[in-house]
């Protein structure tokens, strides 16, 4: 499922991110940038050693919940990968909702000052950190497309779901946004 905002196409795909090429790989990682499960896992599985090491050279304190960092992207089919971190879930009133668009916001920006004219991105908190789904899905596709309509300089960003309840969730929210 895709929809055009302003220049840039939004898509939605059922797949694994460290198997779609992309200018750039969106990761859902922890604020110490160590590594973990879920895509975390994958993408450093899959990239290989350089990546962990530059976050340790470039990244040692890590970055909050609600921000990302770039790195390059090692045998990963990308030039960089960005280590966005998303909030756990704790309830709903502590911040989440704006930490989990920030973490997206962040993605964005970062590849805007990179350069990169695709990008890809998992359901950052909608694993591990217990985010609603139908809720993440919401914050997800809604930052994205108010950010290609706000002009963003991207031709396509594409959300990869890992599993047919995770797309699910993000057709919805993409049916109700567009
Ligand atoms: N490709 C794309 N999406 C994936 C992949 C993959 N290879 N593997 C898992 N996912 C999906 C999950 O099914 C979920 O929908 O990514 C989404 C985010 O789940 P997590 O990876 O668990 O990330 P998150 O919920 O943000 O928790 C982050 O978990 O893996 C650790 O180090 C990570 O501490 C951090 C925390």
């Amino acid at each position: 499922m895709e929809h055009q905002f302003g220049a840039g196409l939004l898509v939605l795909v059922e797949g694994d991110s460290t198997a779609i090429a992309a200018d750039e790989i969106g990761n859902a990682a922890n604020a110490a940038l160590a590594g973990g499960g879920g895509v975390d896992a994958a993408i450093h599985r899959a990239g290989g050693p350089e990546i962990i090491a530059e976050l340790r050279a470039r990244h040692a304190f890590g970055t909050p919940a609600g921000t990302a960092v770039a790195t390059g992207a090692g045998a990963l089919p990308a030039r960089w990968v960005i280590h966005a971190v998303g909030p756990v879930w704790r309830g709903g009133d502590h911040g989440e909702p704006a930490q989990l668009a920030g973490a997206y916001l962040s993605a964005l920006s970062i590849a805007a000052e990179l350069g990169a004219r695709t990008l890809t991105l998992p359901a950052i908190s909608a694993g591990a950190y217990g985010y609603p789904l139908d809720d993440a899905a919401r914050i997800a596709v809604g930052t994205v497309a108010e950010s290609l309509r706000a002009g963003a300089p991207l031709e396509r960003v594409t959300f990869v779901l890992y599993s047919p309840r995770t797309l699910a969730a993000f057709e919805r929210a993409l049916t109700a946004f567009r």
